[in-house]
């Protein structure tokens, strides 16, 4: 394909992208085409200054759109070059895809693309059952073919000390009434195409969980339905910490949210120890790893649960005028 992709392929692949997940759902990409490549961007009215002032979150979901964005153009036939962060002066442009060779997907490429609408966070507590190793090997494996670490906490220990330093930033963080106010605006009593749905809250936090919850409404728990008391928690990591690595730490997060979707696994996030950098550094001397970790993630068997809703594409589309 010489002549670069078309709007077609553009409006299909961003409908998949859509699917990623976001703080807050807020959704914060934008997808254009611009001389045959398509373009993610950010959408500079949809950040989150309190709860993400950096921007890291941003680019982690960015990040997460671009994968999508890759597998739906590879299982279409095709597949992009990606470069990140093309535009030194144009930083809101996080990657940009050109037409590669055509080939045909990989049966792998189509379980995982299989998996982008069924993927949803689960926040409810999940099964006791243990998640078996070949799962494991294939969440570390995602990562790795992404170029980020995956580190599994075994055993209590390891699991209550991350506790401790998530239920430590949780404090930190819910002590900022601009940080406070940004998550209430961003629930949603019913169906509305962004934000955290009540019904997707997971049930209300008790003084006893082991794990922090981010409180997006939270419905009443049933009895005797506690979280699992030990937990499968994973932290994904980046070699660096700049924004390309986090771009490249949101695509690594896809591949391993879709790759647990695909082994029948549910998973939530719990970013708090990642936004306050005094946890995130202690997580990092816990692991005793090199580079930076971009995420946390409680993994399981959960029940069924429904994906949220999302913007219609043609809202995050920016067409030349004669083709909108
Ligand atoms: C960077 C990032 C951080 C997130 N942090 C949390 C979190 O701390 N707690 C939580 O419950 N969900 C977290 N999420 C999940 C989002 O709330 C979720 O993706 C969004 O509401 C859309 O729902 P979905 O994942 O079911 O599609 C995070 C997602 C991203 C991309």
């Amino acid at each position: 394909m010489e002549t670069g992709y078309t709007v077609e392929q553009l409006r299909a692949a961003a409908t998949d992208a859509v699917r990623a997940p976001s703080l807050h759902n807020v959704q914060p990409w934008r997808f254009r085409l611009r001389d045959g490549g398509i373009e993610v961007l950010l959408d500079p009215t949809r950040r989150l200054p309190a709860t993400d002032p950096s921007g890291w979150g941003a680019r982690v979901a960015g990040g997460a759109a671009l994968f999508n964005l890759r597998l739906a153009l590879a299982v279409a036939g095709a597949p992009a070059t990606v470069r990140l962060r093309p535009y030194p002066s144009e930083p809101d442009v996080l990657a940009r895809l050109v037409p590669d060779l055509p080939r045909r997907p990989s049966p792998a490429e189509q379980s995982l693309y299989a998996a982008i609408p069924r993927r949803f966070s689960n926040r409810a507590p999940f099964w006791p059952d243990p998640v078996p190793a070949d799962s494991r090997w294939r969440l570390g494996e995602a990562a790795r073919a992404e170029h980020c670490w995956l580190e599994l906490l075994i055993g209590v220990s390891a699991v209550n000390a991350f506790a401790e330093i998530a239920r430590g930033a949780h404090r930190v963080l819910e002590r900022d009434p601009a940080y406070r106010a940004e998550r209430e605006a961003w629930v949603r009593a019913g169906d509305e195409p962004d934000g955290v749905p009540v019904t997707a809250s997971g049930p209300q936090a008790e003084p006893h969980d082991l794990l922090p919850s981010r409180g997006f409404g939270g419905i009443p728990r049933a009895p005797g339905r506690d979280f699992e008391p030990e937990p499968l928690v994973a932290v994904l990591g980046s070699a660096g910490n700049t924004a390309v690595d986090q771009v490249v730490a949101g695509q690594a997060l896809q591949r391993m949210l879709l790759t647990a979707t695909d082994a029948g696994l549910s998973v939530s996030m719990l970013s708090q120890p990642i936004e306050v950098p005094s946890a995130r550094e202690q997580l990092r001397l816990s692991l005793g790893r090199f580079g930076t970790p971009q995420m946390v993630m409680r993994i399981g068997y959960g029940q069924p649960g429904r994906p949220t809703p999302r913007r219609a594409v043609d809202e995050v589309l920016d067409l030349p005028v004669h083709l909108a």
